[in-house]
Parts: structure tokens; sequence; C-alpha cells
């Protein structure tokens, strides 16, 4: 069985829905590891991934941890804009991906998915090592949540684990001030959503707040962006939109009922090998009302 990509047929009545809690991972970066989702070990860490805020507290790990003044750029551009699917199209794309590489995917995309690669592929910068397609086909039903969480965040976080870590009274830490203030290229992405019922909210103007140099979770951070609420969008239908590893983005609830696919390509240092299967339940909706 493939670990990267999933044909199945997809129906309403066999959606899976779970309920919503809040504190799921994005994506499976947050504080809980999912006994089921590894990737290989060890994995080389490249620059663009690497903790080097982290280091500075392993002599000492009784240092409390320090703020910094953390600058959002919140790239976010609207790239390209396909014709809008229909429903059925949605839902009879029967092919999902989980950190497949892009020419596989395209190999063995559904129609409607291969279209918007196809579209994709064509604004990817080129300057990463590697390019990874992410891919989900839900049912909503209004006020169902996409990922358990609805919290303000960056994608492909540095997440730091170990026992530097756990002296600092954590399993596992975002390194902010890494990602923010390292100087390396974050990672880069293009996301599209077929329709707008559930639309993700991107910020849309730089943002400067004063932040703990490692996070355990996204709690603090979608506070402090809640409080200054910054000038956001709604990804349009059918629209692929760039954004990169420092936008501040949220899912929100579903506004009504149908389908959706969303794709994310990813450009990134960072090579991915899953050694276990994420893929069966990475399409499963978050319903706040079960
Ligand atoms: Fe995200």
């Amino acid at each position: 069985m493939s670990l990267t990509h999933l044909d199945q047929r997809h129906a309403i009545d066999t959606q899976q829905v779970a309920p919503f809690t809040g504190e799921g991972a994005y994506h499976g970066s947050t504080s809980k590891r999912p006994k089921t989702a590894s990737t290989s070990a060890p994995e080389a860490v490249v620059a663009e991934m690497r903790p080097s805020t982290l280091e500075d507290y392993r002599l000492d790990t009784r240092r409390p941890i320090a703020d910094f003044e953390a600058t959002f750029p919140n790239l976010y551009s609207v790239e390209d804009t396909l014709p809008v699917p229909t429903q059925q199209e949605v839902r009879d794309d029967s092919v999902t991906f989980c950190w497949c590489p892009l020419p596989e995917a395209l190999a063995l995309a559904s129609p409607l998915t291969r279209r918007v690669l196809e579209a994709t592929r064509k604004h990817l910068v080129g300057d990463k090592r590697y390019v990874y397609v992410d891919s989900k086909i839900q049912y909503f039903e209004p006020g169902d949540v996409p990922v358990d969480s609805q919290h303000w965040h960056i994608d492909g976080s540095i997440v730091a684990r170990g026992p530097v870590v756990e002296a600092l009274g954590h399993s596992l830490l975002h390194d902010m001030k890494a990602r923010l203030a390292g100087g390396v290229t974050p990672p880069r992405y293009l996301a599209y959503q077929s329709s707008d019922h559930c639309a993700t909210v991107f910020a849309t103007s730089p943002l400067t707040l004063t932040l703990a140099e490692l996070i355990p979770s996204f709690t603090g951070l979608d506070a402090a962006v809640r409080e200054l609420s910054p000038p956001f969008a709604l990804q349009p239908a059918s629209s692929i939109v760039r954004t990169d590893g420092l936008s501040l983005h949220r899912a929100q609830a579903a506004t009504a009922s149908g389908w959706r696919l969303w794709v994310r390509v990813v450009e990134t240092d960072r090579e991915v090998q899953l050694n276990s299967s994420i893929i069966e339940c990475y399409g499963t909706v978050f319903r706040t009302s079960a």
C-alpha cells in the first residue's frame, strides 16, 4: 500500500467525521505526535529546518525562554484562478496525496487534481530540493472544520524534540526565532481550494508582535494575533495562492455544505519519507456540533 497516495471513492455517507477539540495538529505539527504518523529517522536537518535558537539553551536549560520581536511578512498573493469545478467533479476525483513527490503525483492524479497541479507547477520558484503534494477531498456540513484547530499558525514550522526540549519542560517546541529571524529562506507554498464555503483565512499585511523564541503550541500566538486583528483575506474559490513558512493563516468552519478539494504544493529543502500511513485519516472533518 502506498503511503503517499490513496485512491478511493468519495461519498457523503463515508466522509470521516470526528469531534472538534481545537487541540489537534495542523498537518501533524503541534504538541501531540500521532503514534501512527512518523517520518524516517534520523532525518538530515537542513538549514531551513534547523532549530538554531534551541542551541542557546543547550548549556543551561534552567534559563527562561526569552521573547523576541517577531515580524511575520505574511506573504499572500493570488497567483491563478481556475474555472470553479462542479461538486460532482470534486467528489469524483478519487486520488489524494500526502507528501507525494510532484512527478509521482502528476502521474497518478485524477483529472481535476491533475489540472490543478499542471497550473500550480507553472508558479514554482525552483530553488528548493524537493517539491511535495498534499491534497484532501472533504465533504463539509455547515460548521465543520477541515482540521482540528482554528488557531492562527504558520505551516512547516521548525519543530524540535529531544533531551534539551524535555529539559525545558516540553515534549515539542516550535523554534519561531530560527524561522523568523534565522535568515534562511522558508519553505514555499502554493495552495488551491476548489470552493469558498470553507475558505482558509490569510493575514495579508506584515505583523510584528512580541513572541517567545520557542513555543510549545500555537495557542499563545493565536491569542496575540486575534488581539491585533490584522487585515485578512479569504481564499477565493478555485484559486492558487502563494504563501511561505512565515505566512500566518488559520482554518475556519464551513459556512455551507458541499465538497471541497484542497491541494498544497510545497517547495522545501527537507526530504520527507513517510514510514507509516497517515493518509487514511487525512481527509477527516471536525464537527463542533457532533
Ligand atoms: Fe496551515
